[in-house]
């Protein structure tokens, strides 16, 4: 498989019929199959394997294939590095499954649930691209919970969000291309579980079905971020939202250009103005019936549906991956879906200013002064420092609507990449214990992070002489400026930012990810709200 990764995702039958719309459709659960390998009815069953196992790892294994692992592992065929790909068919009567595929998953001690993610993704996207109708995935006994710190249902939960992950198509808009084959039935082959207590089937299969929820929405997520800007403008965005939002059972409100206006959102008209697509403003809402008190937690998300620059207008080179200016509103849209279909014991809301930035006839000027929700004035000196503009009013939002807990996600600064690169998304906020907190949740939930400063000192790059602050501080700590801005909108609540500007869209595919949008943090998002056990 190694240098095969991009061709693997360009042969996926790329489809006109997959829309947005008909991808918001319940796929069907993963169910958990408890019991022996050799009687897990698949066309193929896929063993994760490690660095330095010998045939005999897996009793009876060697023997169903006629003796082929044994020859794969001493020819170095197959050497376990993770995503190596070895399918060979099983001849043994004894063996319900067609063939066996054993799939690279490095050293057993490494084996974290992040990695079995990955993994799974990538052995079911192999199985995708040969036609497999029915794949099983096996959790290794033994080798479940290398540090005991995690149990078998936390593998469940990955490898279903993993295999579901293989599920996504890019190529919507091709022609030519016939149906999709039908989705692979996937299944999670248990042979041995730690916790002997009765329940314990129950919470794996449980941990499995989250997993294909979490799954779901963020292939949901990269649909929306590959959409062009000129089929997602933000009257388009608000109709999706719409669609995604009551399919998960979560309420949505969508408020127009006059209700934007009767709020005085000053920031966020300002960045519509060069266009003539008017703005949006998305209000999700999950309130579980029996949930009167406690936290109030905003997920709050960027929209910007294009993002030219606007009158500071950006060079043209790669100026087309500025349709994925809106990764943190899909992020935020899509967890949404997942709380509410998942039944989150809090409040949840979740907000998304939506507009074009675009250099028309009324657009913003630099220097020219707005006026925020909150009553503050900015003074922009940088049209295309538009995201913290519209995410100043969405926070101050939040907290009108009652929020106790913010954060935010966006494509906010080319600084991030500079800084971190493309696999990790840098977060910012205050407290140190809730920053602390949203990273450990994305570690868990594959979306990597690292936190950045905000010093009282950078403050001052962000002093104006005629307005209460200036937009943009120019590129020295780029990522840290816009969100010392951000912070000034916070109210003094508990709030993480969470900076994707590097990590929402892969220029190259790998084994277990295509190119184009990522769907990065919509499962941290969507896992959140089921963490308040810790929250102070
Ligand atoms: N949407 C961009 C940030 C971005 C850049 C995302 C590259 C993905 C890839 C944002 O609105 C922006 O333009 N930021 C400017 C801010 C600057 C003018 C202070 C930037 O980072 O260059
Ligand atoms: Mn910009
Ligand atoms: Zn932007």
């Amino acid at each position: 498989m190694r240098n095969s990764t991009g061709a693997l995702w360009a042969q996926q039958p790329g489809s006109r019929h997959n829309t947005v719309m008909s991808a918001t459709s319940h796929s069907a659960p993963i169910p958990c199959v408890f019991g022996p390998c050799q009687s897990a009815e698949v066309d193929l069953l896929v063993l994760p394997w490690f660095e330095g196992e010998t045939p005999a790892a897996v009793a009876g294994l060697d023997a169903a294939t006629g003796s082929e692992v044994t020859r794969a592992l001493a020819s170095e065929e197959f050497r376990s590095r993770p995503f190596e790909l070895f399918i060979t068919p099983i001849v043994a009567r004894a063996w319900k499954a067609g063939r066996v595929a054993l799939v690279g998953a490095g050293p057993a001690a490494a084996f974290t649930p992040s990695l079995a993610r990955r993994v799974a993704t990538a052995a079911a996207l192999a199985a995708r691209v040969r036609r497999v109708r029915t794949l099983g995935f096996v959790i290794r006994p033994g080798v479940a919970a290398p540090s005991g710190d995690v149990d078998v249902a936390g593998f469940a939960q990955a490898i279903a969000e993993g295999l579901t992950l293989s599920e996504f198509n890019c190529g919507t808009y091709q022609t030519g291309e016939g149906p999709r084959p039908d989705p692979i039935a996937f299944s999670i082959v248990v042979p041995e579980l730690r916790d002997t207590s009765p329940e314990s089937p129950g919470r794996v299969q449980g941990a499995a079905l989250r997993g294909r929820v979490y799954g779901e929405s963020t292939n949901l997520a990269r649909a929306l971020t590959n959409e062009p800007g000129n089929a997602l403008t933000p009257r388009e965005f608000a109709v999706r939202c719409e669609a995604i939002a009551s399919e998960g059972g979560a309420a949505v409100e969508i408020l127009d250009e006059t209700q934007i206006e009767a709020l005085n959102m000053g920031m966020l008209l300002g960045v519509a103005r060069g266009s003539s697509e008017p703005p949006r403003l998305m209000v999700f809402r999950h309130t579980p019936a029996e949930v009167k008190a406690g936290p109030v937690l905003a997920l709050v998300g960027k929209g910007i549906t294009f993002d030219t620059g606007g009158i500071s207008i950006k060079p043209s080179e790669g100026m087309e991956r500025m349709k994925d200016d809106m990764a943190g509103g899909a992020a935020v849209a899509c967890a949404m879906r997942a709380i509410a279909r998942l039944g989150a014991p809090v409040r949840v809301i979740g907000i998304v200013p939506a507009t074009e930035n675009m250099p028309g006839g009324r657009a913003l000027k630099p220097g020219d002064v707005l006026r925020s929700a909150e009553g503050r004035t900015v003074e922009v000196t940088n049209t295309d420092a538009e995201g913290r503009l519209v995410l100043g009013d969405a926070l101050w939002y939040a907290r009108r609507l009652g929020a106790t807990h913010l954060v935010d996600v966006a494509t906010l600064t080319g600084g991030i990449t500079v800084a971190l690169g493309k696999i990790t998304s840098g977060i910012f906020g205050t407290p140190d214990w809730w920053v602390d907190h949203v990273r450990r949740v994305g570690d868990r939930a594959g979306d990597r992070m690292w936190r950045l400063p905000l010093f009282d000192e950078y403050r001052d790059q962000l002093k104006s002489d005629i307005a209460d602050m200036i937009n943009t501080a120019g590129r020295v700590a780029s990522p840290i400026t816009a969100a010392v801005f951000l912070k000034e909108f916070t109210g003094g609540l508990p709030w993480a930012h969470i900076d994707i500007a590097g990590t929402a869209w892969a220029d190259e595919a790998k084994p277990y990810m295509p190119k184009g949008a990522t769907g990065v943090a919509v499962r941290t998002l969507a896992e959140l709200p089921f963490t308040t056990d810790v929250w102070k």
